[in-house]
């Protein structure tokens, strides 16, 4: 995850971030993404979880979620991502959202939106939740086609428009692949028709139903050219003071030194940006981050669900954070490593795919934007002539900042 605009300006996500940043130099968790059933209504043929009809036999029991939400609350969890399968399925979906948002924990709803109807709006308006996240992956056939059920994405834009009406923020995910690639800018184009304020890509991750299926990612050069249409975006944005579209990157943080080079190029201040990466890494592995899946197992990221550090039945949270921290003292390999990467600090490369490629998470991210390129001079310079900067990893003990 990666918020462009709010990590470069001040986008609409900035608040939450720099409460996330802040529970990090404290030690505690920053983000949960919790995955509260297996169970899904749809049958997406990418999805990583590989979700279906049924739940997981182990899965946690609706008391184990209560102290679970208990837990989040009382370290001061600034951000719960809710997530499946399909959330809504659940039985006691309302109950956990309610709970947590009784913490003051900010709540985003993953969800396919097909559960999302009138009364479902107005409760979740009712619970201050800012942002429901739903997934578009291209016209209704293609749509329809990829999650297995005939008319998904109908009801999916009319949730979106329910959702406007009430005043509930409505994010579109989107899952990039070659398959949905040819669809990607007409998406955009929904996506500002339906008065959605964020957008999140992120590169197909192959596991679940997509494993094996790297061929399917889109190249590093299909890569850059979105980069560049949304670095124009914001920059235009910056220019006439709109509000503009968040971009939300996953599984691809070099995304982010390659938008840093591009704006030091165009003369653009990115040292408000430079400085949360230098706590905060592109890629949050490490750094009080964490998911939890449906049966209480505790991964480094949500994309590697066999990457598991252990469960909340035996472990407290913040065991689990101490445990992950341990990630971020590990320095990166191969064209990540700091020999070989400037950025290696500030981006990290997804060790989810360095993970599923080689049983090595601090492998090298193959998949890196950057790497090819001869001159990245310019944001090196920028970051080695800050005097404050530090490497984050002395940070990553509690306490020491
Ligand atoms: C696993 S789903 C759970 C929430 C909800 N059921 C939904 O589909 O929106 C969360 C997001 O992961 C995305 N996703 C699933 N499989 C993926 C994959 N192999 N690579 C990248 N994203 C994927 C989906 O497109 C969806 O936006
Ligand atoms: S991507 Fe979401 S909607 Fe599709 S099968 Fe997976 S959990 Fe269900
Ligand atoms: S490992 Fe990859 S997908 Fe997971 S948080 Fe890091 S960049 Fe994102």
């Amino acid at each position: 995850m990666a918020h462009v605009r709010s990590l470069f300006f001040k986008g609409p996500l900035a608040d939450v971030e720099n409460k996330a940043i802040t529970a990090f130099k404290l030690g505690r968790p920053s983000d949960v993404i919790w995955n509260i059933t297996n169970r899904c209504n749809l049958l997406c043929d990418h999805c990583y979880m590989a979700a279906d009809a049924h739940a997981c036999p182990d899965e946690l029991t609706d008391e184990e979620t209560m102290t679970l939400v208990d837990q989040m609350g009382e370290r001061g969890l600034p951000a719960l991502f809710l997530s499946g399968g399909e959330p809504m399925m659940r039985r006691n979906f309302w109950e956990i959202l309610e709970k947590a948002r009784g913490y003051g924990i900010r709540v985003t709803v993953s969800t396919n939106c097909t559960l999302v109807d009138r009364a479902a709006a107005k409760r979740l308006k009712a619970n201050g939740i800012d942002w429901v996240a739903t997934s578009l992956y291209g016209p209704d056939d293609f749509h329809d086609t990829m999650v297995g059920v005939p008319g998904t994405r109908r009801r999916v834009v009319e949730a979106i428009n329910v959702l406007r009406e009430e005043g509930v923020g409505v994010a579109i995910k989107t899952a990039i692949s070659q398959a949905t690639w040819p669809h990607v800018y007409d998406l955009i184009q929904d996506a500002r028709d339906l008065d959605v304020g964020l957008i999140y890509f992120c590169d197909l991750i192959t596991a679940g139903r997509s494993e094996g299926e790297d061929d399917g990612r889109i190249t590093a050069a299909q890569w850059r050219e979105l980069a560049d249409y949304i670095i124009e975006d914001l920059i235009a944005g910056q220019e006439s003071g709109a509000k503009g579209m968040e971009w939300d990157i996953g599984a691809m943080p070099s995304f982010i030194p390659y938008v840093a080079e591009r704006f030091m190029e165009r003369g653009i201040d990115v040292s408000n940006g430079l400085e949360r990466l230098k706590t905060i890494s592109a890629c949050p592995v490490g750094k009080g981050h964490m998911n939890i899946n449906s049966e209480g197992g505790i991964m480094p990221c949500q994309f590697a669900q066999d990457w598991t550090i252990g469960t909340v039945r035996d472990m407290s949270l913040q065991d689990a954070v101490a445990e992950l921290y341990k990630l971020d003292l590990q320095e990166s390999k191969g064209v990540c490593s700091p020999d070989e990467c400037e950025y290696s600090r500030i981006c990290r490369g997804c060790r989810a795919k360095a993970w599923q490629r080689t049983g090595d998470p601090m492998a090298e991210d193959v998949t890196c934007l950057l790497h090819a390129d001869a001159d990245r001079s310019a944001l090196a310079g920028q970051i080695e002539a800050t005097p404050e900067f530090v490497r984050s990893a002395p940070c990553s003990v509690p306490g020491s900042c």
